[in-house]
């Protein structure tokens, strides 16, 4: 299938030999899809955007993109690596990992300059960038003196630079301000109107429905729990409640304590 943008089979993981983190994955991603992968810490997310990102191999089990394997000797092909590199970003869920240079500037340039991306092409798409990121004012800032939010911005910023067709969003609108959250949310959904594939690790179920319509929930056993519909899956509260995407509260009502779930989509009051 020409469409097919990933196909995992059966793929197996563990860090140094030892802690597993993925536990077998058959997965396909076709171009032009809007996903999310949902699941409890440690059940496999990030490494699962690892794995796709090409920055880690599976211990067994293959990973194709683009209709080839995805292994070292794919990315050490320069060319391949050159291609696949300007086909798909991976934003990290930990900035300080995504950002290295001494100014945010140059390390929005980084990407772009790596790959040898056409220059006034490159400096018409930064500028946008900055601008629809509202980052403008860090240029010269170091990325590790600024906060939290304005790092996750910054590091988004470094990916959407490259402008590629795939983008691997980990835990992405984690500790913005609401508004940037909703602003992150357009940014993922317009990259998918305009035919990128999106691929978004999150356990904010809050966001799941608008930023993707097919999901995927990794278990504790870090397996696939279930993929469907967005609107399917988060209406099974037993799966949600079973994979930890559902959680028990205390309330106290007058004089009365009770326990009951609750879950991520229903908004506190
Ligand atoms: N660098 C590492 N070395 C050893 N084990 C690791 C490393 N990174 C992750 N793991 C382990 O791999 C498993 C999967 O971790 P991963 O980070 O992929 O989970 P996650 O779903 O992204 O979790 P979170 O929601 O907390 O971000 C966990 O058990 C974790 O402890
Ligand atoms: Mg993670």
């Amino acid at each position: 299938m020409d469409d097919l943008i990933f196909s995992l089979r059966a793929v197996r993981f563990s860090y140094l030999k030892k802690y597993p983190a993925l536990g077998g994955l058959d997965m396909d991603i076709a171009r032009g899809q809007k996903i999310a992968i949902l699941g409890a810490n440690g059940s496999g997310k990030s490494t699962l955007l690892q794995l796709l990102d090409g920055l880690i191999f599976p211990d067994t089990g293959s990973v194709e993109a683009f209709g080839r394997r995805l292994d070292e000797a794919a990315l050490n092909n320069a060319d391949f690596s050159r291609r696949f590199r300007s086909k798909v970003g991976l934003v990290f869920q930990n900035p300080d990992i995504q950002l290295f240079c001494p100014t945010v500037k140059e390390d929005i340039l980084f990407g772009p300059l790596q790959l040898g991306l056409d220059k006034a092409k490159m400096n018409k798409r930064v500028d946008e960038v900055i601008t629809s990121l509202g980052i403008g004012d860090l240029l010269e800032r170091s990325p590790h003196q600024l906060s939290v939010g304005e790092k996750r911005k910054v590091s988004i910023a470094t990916v959407l630079a490259i402008d590629p067709d795939v983008l691997l969003l980990d835990e992405p609108t984690a500790g913005l301000d609401p508004q940037t959250s909703r602003h992150i949310m357009d940014i993922i959904i317009e990259a998918n109107v305009k035919g990128k594939t999106v691929i978004t690790a999150t356990h904010d179920l809050h966001i799941v429905e608008e930023i993707a319509s097919l999901a995927y929930i990794l278990s504790r056993e870090r397996k696939i729990a279930k993929s469907g519909p967005v609107e399917e899956l988060l209406k099974d509260v037993e799966l949600l409640q079973a994979n930890n995407l559902r959680h028990i509260h205390k309330h106290r009502h007058k004089d009365m304590e009770h326990i009951h779930p609750h879950q991520h989509t229903e908004h506190h009051l």
